[in-house]
């Protein structure tokens, strides 16, 4: 017994450092390979969302038209007749056009690679107050404050998303009392 001990711990002796270097060699691949999806999905979205989808702009024509009716938490925004936007999930940025002109726009992404493709996109809406993109999750958006804002946004989102529950608790979290 104590042969096989002293046989297994000499093997891994000399083979230690191609141990570790398998094991780096393995933990890059996976590092980099979701990097490479993150940014080929990026692209992708980019892609797809160049030229707007007639019937989706009409749903959403109906659905936004609501935003123009709220009225803000925030004494400084009502003087200017604006709102406290959090869109989650802002991919490429195709939910500009809708917004109320005036409006602030604080917006979450978990993937880096669409920072890019969202800042040419908001460039073209200088009528909307928008913010850097945060780097999170809708679950783990602890930066945006408790009670900040009037509106959150969300489309084509929950379906990439394994913990609902946790995005719902942080949304009730981050919206103003009395809207929920
Ligand atoms: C199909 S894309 C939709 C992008 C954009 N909202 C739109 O309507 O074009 C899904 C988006 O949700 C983001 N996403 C995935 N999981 C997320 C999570 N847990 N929290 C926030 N966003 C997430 C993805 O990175 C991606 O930008």
């Amino acid at each position: 017994m104590a042969e096989v001990d002293y046989l297994i711990a000499n093997w891994i002796t000399t083979n230690l450092p191609y141990i570790i270097g398998s094991l780096l060699v393995i933990w890059l691949v996976k590092v980099k390979s979701a990097d490479l999806r993150q940014r080929w999905f990026a692209f992708l979205m980019h892609q797809l969302t160049k030229e707007k989808d007639a019937k989706v702009e009409e749903v959403k024509k109906d659905l936004f038209t609501s935003l123009g009716s709220i009225v803000s938490h925030d004494p400084e925004l009502r003087k200017d007749n604006a709102i406290k936007i959090l869109e989650i999930g802002v991919g490429t940025g195709v939910n500009f056009s809708h917004y109320p002109s005036g409006s602030h726009l604080m917006v979450v992404e978990p993937n880096p690679h669409f920072v890019k493709y969202y800042n040419d996109n908001r460039k073209k809406f200088p009528n909307i107050r928008s913010e850097e993109i945060l780097i999170t999750t809708g679950e783990k958006m602890d930066e945006v404050p408790d009670n900040s804002v009037d509106v959150v946004v969300m489309t084509l989102v929950l379906c990439s998303v394994s913990e609902t529950e946790k995005i719902l608790q942080q949304i009730l979290r981050v919206l103003v009392p009395g809207w929920h």
